[in-house]
Formats: structure tokens, C-alpha cells, sequence
């Protein structure tokens, strides 16, 4: 039996294709890094071993300390983290899972929301991503909690709810070529005023003070609620962003928010990458917001934006410059059946 044919998801069953290589045999020891401080051991792990895209060319790479923030349990929100130890003792595999109430369709549940499954190259197609998933609903379950969402760009034989493709704004084509993030353009120039900046600089977009968390947290649920896959978001939630670096800006116009992350180029040089998280308008068109965010991520020296087009922001981010990537993500339901909606519907993005 296939692994995701005993699970409760929809499963789509697939032909294998001739070639596939059968699995290699290693032993491995699943470990419960919950009690363990391994945060510096599992960053470079996934920096070596995470890939942002299909030609394995781009590596995100989180810091100690951001993993630590991402995977950490806060206020009422569990946290679990597992890692696969090889006989040497080497890390080969990891997931996590960070606890965080959904409504899917009005349902709304506690969920884990799983991130950074990863198996190490010599290690993969031997069975370990299912004996981590395994380990970590486990826990889930002991804590009461039997519903998950995950989201992956690699085809899995599920169906997913929705699916996206992602969209980037370049910031700066000149160290995004220099990096390899592009190929070298015939001509610099033209390329850079292809992408500028927003002509008129619109005003700047201020940070959030913590004081109003709370508000910004009852105005998110407000907008997000007339989507169909959505977080409920809470006052400590928004604080735990500001604290975890997360760049959370609002006024009367709206709220916007990106989170920053690294990723080396196959030149091993580090771009610095904005993923758009949050985006509520209060009245004023989102591809306004979107260009203040644009402006701020910029100011930050942030060389490029992604986004999906979710909660029906399409038309926006092709007015505010973005432009459609071969990237896609798809949005797992596990344990929770649910028909497929629009990309557009969800309102949902993580780290
Ligand atoms: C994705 C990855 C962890 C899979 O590991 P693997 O060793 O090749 O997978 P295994 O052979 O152990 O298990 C395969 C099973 O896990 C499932 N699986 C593979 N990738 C998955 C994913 N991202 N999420 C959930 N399940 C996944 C497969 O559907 C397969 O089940 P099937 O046999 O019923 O089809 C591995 O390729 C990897 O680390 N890739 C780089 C990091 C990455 O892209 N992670 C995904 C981002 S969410």
C-alpha cells in the first residue's frame, strides 16, 4: 500500500512512471526534538538540504534563530519538531509543526501547520518523509489536535484544495543578476527601469506598535473571514511577529505584512527574499498597499518580493509590477475533507 492510501486525505492514485529507482534500505532513529535545543544543527541541515524550487538551483536558508522563533511554542500555541538520526548520528530528516487555529469553510479547528519536512539527499525515496509525518501526527494527536495543513511545490498523489503559483516582484535586478537569481540581461539598464521602483514614492507604510496588535488582529479577521481557507489569527499572534522579526505595517489604508529570508543562488551568493504574508485594505485599492510594501521591503534591503495570488489579489500584483513565476504551491488538507476552491479563496500564507 502506498503511504498517503492510509491516510486520511483525498489520495489521487497515480501510475508510477518506469525508472523510478526502489527504495535503498538505511537505518534511521526517529528523534523527538521537542525537548532538545538542535535549532543551530537543524539550520544547517536545511540549508543544505532545503530547496526553493524544482531545478534544486535556489536553497532557502533560515537562521538558528529564526527557527528557533518559527518552532517554538508560544501563549497557547504547542509547537513539535522531529528530527532522523543516521548510525553516525548524522541528521538525515526533519519536520515540524507549529499549532494554529484554522476555518476552512467556517469549520474552525485548532490545526497543526506543518513546515520544513526534509530528508537528506542519500536518504530520500527510502521512506523516512512518511516515518516523520507518522511521528509527528502521533504527537499531534496526543494533544488532542487531528487536523493539519501542509503545503508543498512537489506533486504528492493528494489532492489539494487549492493551488497557487507564485508571483515576484525584482526589487534590485542588478544583485539578483550579479547572484544568479537571473540570467545577465543584454542590458542593465533596461532591465532596472523595467522594474523600478513606484514612480511616486507613496507615503511610508508605519511599523505596527505593539499597543495595537489587538485591533489589527479583529480588523485581519474582519477581511480575511469572506475567504474560504483562512488562520484566525490573535493579539498573540501579531505580537510573536513583531517579536520574530515579521515586518508588520498599518494605518486606516490597511495592514501588510512580509517576512524575510535568505536564499543562496547555485553561485552561493545570499539574496535576501520578502514573502508577503498578510495583506488587509481598509478602502484604498491592495495594489496601493502592495507599493508601499513594495517601497518598504526595498528600504530594507530586500532584492525580491513573492507572493501568491490569494485573497483574489491576482489583478494587484500584476498592477504593482509583479510577474507570474513556474513556482506553484499547493494547500494540503490532512484529516479534514473539504472540497478544492480557488487560489484566490484562501487567505492563508506561511513562512
Ligand atoms: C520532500 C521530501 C522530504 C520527500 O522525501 P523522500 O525521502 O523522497 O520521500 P519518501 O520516499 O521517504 O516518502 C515518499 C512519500 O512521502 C510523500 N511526500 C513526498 N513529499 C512530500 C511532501 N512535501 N509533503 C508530504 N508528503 C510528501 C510522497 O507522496 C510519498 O508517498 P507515496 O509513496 O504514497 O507517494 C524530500 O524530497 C526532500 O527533502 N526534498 C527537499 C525539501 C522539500 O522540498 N521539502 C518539501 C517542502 S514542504
Amino acid at each position: 500500500m502506498v503511504f498517503w492510501d492510509s491516510q486520511p486525505v483525498v489520495y489521487r492514485p497515480r501510475t508510477l512512471q518506469g525508472g523510478v529507482s526502489p527504495p535503498v534500505p538505511r537505518p534511521w532513529t526517529i528523534v523527538d526534538f521537542n525537548g532538545e535545543d538542535a535549532f543551530a544543527e537543524v539550520a544547517s541541515f536545511l540549508e543544505e538540504n532545503y530547496v526553493a524550487d524544482r531545478s534544486e538551483s535556489l536553497r532557502l536558508t533560515y537562521s538558528e534563530e529564526f527557527l528557533r522563533w518559527a518552532l517554538s511554542p508560544y501563549a497557547t500555541r504547542r509547537a513539535w519538531r522531529f528530527g532522523a538520526r543516521a548510525d553516525d548520528g548524522s541528521l538525515v530528516g526533519f519536520i515540524g509543526a507549529t499549532e494554529i487555529p484554522l476555518v476552512v469553510c467556517g469549520d474552525r479547528e485548532n490545526s497543526a501547520v506543518v513546515n520544513f519536512l526534509c530528508v537528506r539527499d542519500d536518504h530520500r525515496r527510502a521512506g523516512l518523509a512518511p516515518a516523520l509525518i507518522a511521528a509527528l501526527t502521533k504527537a499531534v494527536n496526543a494533544t488532542g489536535i487531528f487536523t493539519a495543513l501542509f503545503t508543498t511545490s512537489m506533486d504528492i498523489p493528494v489532492e489539494p484544495v487549492a493551488t497557487c503559483r507564485y508571483w515576484c516582484r525584482l526589487l534590485d535586478p542588478t544583485v539578483l543578476a550579479e547572484a544568479g537569481f537571473l540570467p545577465q540581461p543584454r542590458d542593465l539598464e533596461v532591465l532596472r527601469a523595467a522594474h523600478a521602483l513606484p514612480s511616486v514614492t507613496p507615503e511610508r507604510f508605519p511599523a505596527l506598535a505593539p499597543s495595537l496588535a489587538g485591533a489589527v488582529a479583529e480588523r485581519m479577521e474582519r477581511w480575511s473571514s469572506r475567504f474560504a481557507l483562512r488562520a484566525a489569527w490573535g493579539k498573540e499572534d501579531i505580537l510573536r511577529w513583531i517579536s520574530g522579526g515579521v515586518s508588520v505595517f498599518a494605518d486606516g489604508s490597511g495592514i501588510g505584512a512580509y517576512n524575510r529570508v535568505s536564499i543562496r543562488t547555485a553561485g552561493k551568493r545570499t539574496i535576501n527574499a520578502a514573502y508577503l504574508i498578510a495583506l488587509t485594505s481598509d478602502g484604498c485599492a491592495p495594489q496601493e498597499l502592495l507599493n508601499r510594501l513594495i517601497v518598504e521591503a526595498a528600504r530594507a534591503d530586500c532584492h525580491v518580493f513573492f507572493a501568491l495570488p490569494v485573497m483574489s489579489l491576482g489583478d494587484a500584483l500584476g498592477c504593482a509590477g509583479f510577474l507570474p513565476t513556474n513556482a506553484r504551491l499547493s494547500y494540503y488538507l490532512f484529516n479534514w475533507p473539504q472540497k478544492a476552491f480557488c487560489g484566490q479563496d484562501v487567505a492563508f500564507m506561511h513562512w
